[in-house]
């Protein structure tokens, strides 16, 4: 189980992010201002997808979560849900043999069961293919939302509870290997594109003491570079997890100060 609690023992941190979970946003209004229907800005932004992965991998990242669908985008008009559904599957057609050579285990997460048959038979297949890699772990958030990965994570002590026939313990570490991403250390950095500052129900549970990072760059547009502009800033973070400054400073420095 990778599962560590950031609110129960302090992660380890280290100058590169572990896992970055993005929001990729702002794909309609890139083909918007370049007079284009808003699905171009979808397809554009598959190529985010793959320079975003590629670089990521090269920086030595272990984990990549981006957020594809979530669970309100259904309230979307039916034409755009069809493209975005039709997009997922040519994309992981074409870029899973790809994915797999770079020994990439892919991982997909959110209620697919509202998926068709073939959609969820692509994923299995990908999965399946993916599983042994371990160079990085991209998991692609698809009909999620963070309340619903809290709604179903609580469901499963409760049914583990009527098996048992007794009250199972419920604490962080038990009601966290329910969720959905329970393979995966917390997020180290959270990537917002498109110049929205809010999470729309993303990882909820797991963004506890995650860095945030915006920017008002449409995702079609963020690249190496922005990448690189993003953890350069999560590298000027002081992450605390409840200490104080003085309490992180080298031994030498905190020496320093108690004599003065
Ligand atoms: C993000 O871009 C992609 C999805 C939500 C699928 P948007 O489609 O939300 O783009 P904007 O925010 O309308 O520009
Ligand atoms: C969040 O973007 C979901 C994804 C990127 C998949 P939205 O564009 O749907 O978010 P809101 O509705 O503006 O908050
Ligand atoms: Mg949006």
């Amino acid at each position: 189980m990778t599962y560590t609690s950031s609110t129960v023992r302090v992660p380890d941190v280290a100058a590169v992010p572990r896992h970055i979970a993005i929001i990729m946003d702002g794909n309609g209004r890139w083909a918007t201002q370049r007079r284009l229907p808003r699905v171009a800005g979808h397809t554009r932004g598959v190529d985010a997808v793959r320079a975003t992965v590629e670089s990521c991998a090269r920086r030595g990242v272990e984990y990549v979560t981006l957020f594809a669908f979530s669970s309100e985008n259904w309230r979307r008009p039916t034409e755009e849900v069809s493209f975005l559904m039709r997009l997922f599957v040519t994309a992981l057609e074409r870029e899973i043999g790809k994915l797999h050579a770079n020994g990439i285990r892919l991982r997909v997460v959110g209620d697919i069961s509202m998926f068709d048959e073939r959609i969820r038979a692509l994923i299995q297949r990908a999965e399946t293919k993916t599983a042994r890699n371990t160079r990085l772990t991209l998991t692609i958030a698809a009909n999620y939302g963070g309340r619903w990965d809290i709604m179903q994570a609580t469901r499963k002590l409760a049914e583990q509870s009527v098996e048992e026939g007794q009250a199972v313990v419920v604490d962080e570490a038990s009601f966290a290997q329910h969720l959905a991403m329970a393979y995966a250390p917390e997020p180290d950095l959270f990537i917002r594109t498109g110049g929205e500052q809010r999470i729309s129900n993303f990882l909820l549970w797991q963004l506890a003491y995650t860095e945030f990072y915006f920017t008002d760059t449409y995702w079609p547009d963020f690249d190496a570079d922005a990448l690189g502009r993003a953890i350069e800033s999560y590298g000027e973070r002081e992450r605390r997890f409840g200490r104080t400054s003085a309490q992180l400073a080298p031994q030498s420095q905190k020496v320093d100060t108690l004599s003065c």
